[in-house]
């Protein structure tokens, strides 16, 4: 890795991101030097026109190696910024991507709105625990109760509830089966990635967990028995549940949202780019 200064160093290092076509190429490289080098990003500006560190050459080359292959960013440098927390992942959960804080705020504001003073909020398929942890951590009078089938998802769930001082419960097991009792808000990002898109995702997609991605053939084999177990567990009155989809399934869901929840009102929420993100199932 040929090199006189920290931003020469960067300079190459974007030219072969950008080589593998990594889009973000040049905030990339500046990520994965700042990692390797444990810098601040006030502390990489300020060494700029500096040589790079000799020992941690090493080091930053086999970081680099990884993004090359297309490995997401986020899990080389081990952590993602959700909801203005840093998540810790890894390749067993998936990125919490930006889109997903709307279902956070969608639960806040329903608290707010409906005047629930302690409400009884579950999040189903957790993941790195980035929906249940956020809502604990920004309303401390709820009671949350977190599931993932995957042991290892969630003992990064765990590890994240730890370090961020979350206080919530964590359940491995399939979708609603290890809650009992009745909540006021159900929340959920499942796998909903129809199975024949699955080959074509982005190369940096194809990384994470499929357990978390695939939805099956028409997209809905989690969001079935998912809906399925809302209906009995969301409480009757003064209560919501927010699924996170997208708009190839947006009709099918739709449908079996109207056949599943007669009494409840539906509508379909767009994300900032304005495609469908979001089921709302809200009740009177
Ligand atoms: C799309 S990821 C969402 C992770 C996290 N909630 C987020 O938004 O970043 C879906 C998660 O569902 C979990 N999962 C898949 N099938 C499940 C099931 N039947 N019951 C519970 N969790 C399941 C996967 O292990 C994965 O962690």
């Amino acid at each position: 890795m040929p090199s006189e200064t920290v931003s020469t160093l960067i300079q190459s290092i974007t030219a072969r991101l950008s080589a593998v076509g990594i889009e973000d190429a040049g905030i990339d490289a500046r990520l994965l030097v700042r990692s390797a080098f444990g810098w601040s990003a006030a502390e990489q500006l300020g060494r700029l026109v500096d040589p790079p560190p000799d020992n941690l050459l090493a080091p930053l080359e086999s970081l680099v190696a990884r993004r090359v292959t297309r490995e997401p960013l986020q899990y080389i440098t081990g952590s993602t910024e959700f909801f203005r927390r840093q998540f810790s992942v890894s390749e067993a959960v998936l990125i919490p991507r930006p889109e997903t804080e709307q279902l956070v705020v969608q639960c806040m504001a329903f608290v707010r709105e409906r005047g629930i003073d302690n409400p009884r909020i579950a999040d189903i398929c957790t993941g790195s625990g980035a929906i249940a942890i956020s809502l604990a951590l920004e309303m401390p009078s709820a009671e949350l109760h977190a599931t993932d089938i995957s042991p290892q998802a969630l003992a990064v769930a765990q590890q994240n509830a730890d370090v961020l001082a979350a206080e919530l419960n964590m359940y491995q097991g399939n979708l609603l089966e290890p809650l009992t009792g009745e909540f006021d808000i159900i929340v959920s990002n499942p796998p909903y990635i129809l199975s024949g898109a699955m080959p074509s995702l982005q190369a940096e997609v194809a990384n994470e967990p499929s357990l978390a991605l695939d939805g099956g053939t028409d997209g809905l084999d989690v969001i079935r028995p998912l809906f399925e177990g809302i209906s009995t567990a969301l409480r009757s009155t003064n209560s919501a549940a927010y699924i996170e989809i997208d708009p190839p399934i947006e009709d099918a869901v739709m449908k079996l949202a109207l056949e599943t929840f007669p009494h409840a009102g539906i509508s379909l929420l767009t994300d900032l780019a304005g495609l469908t993100r979001c089921v709302s199932i809200e009740h009177a």
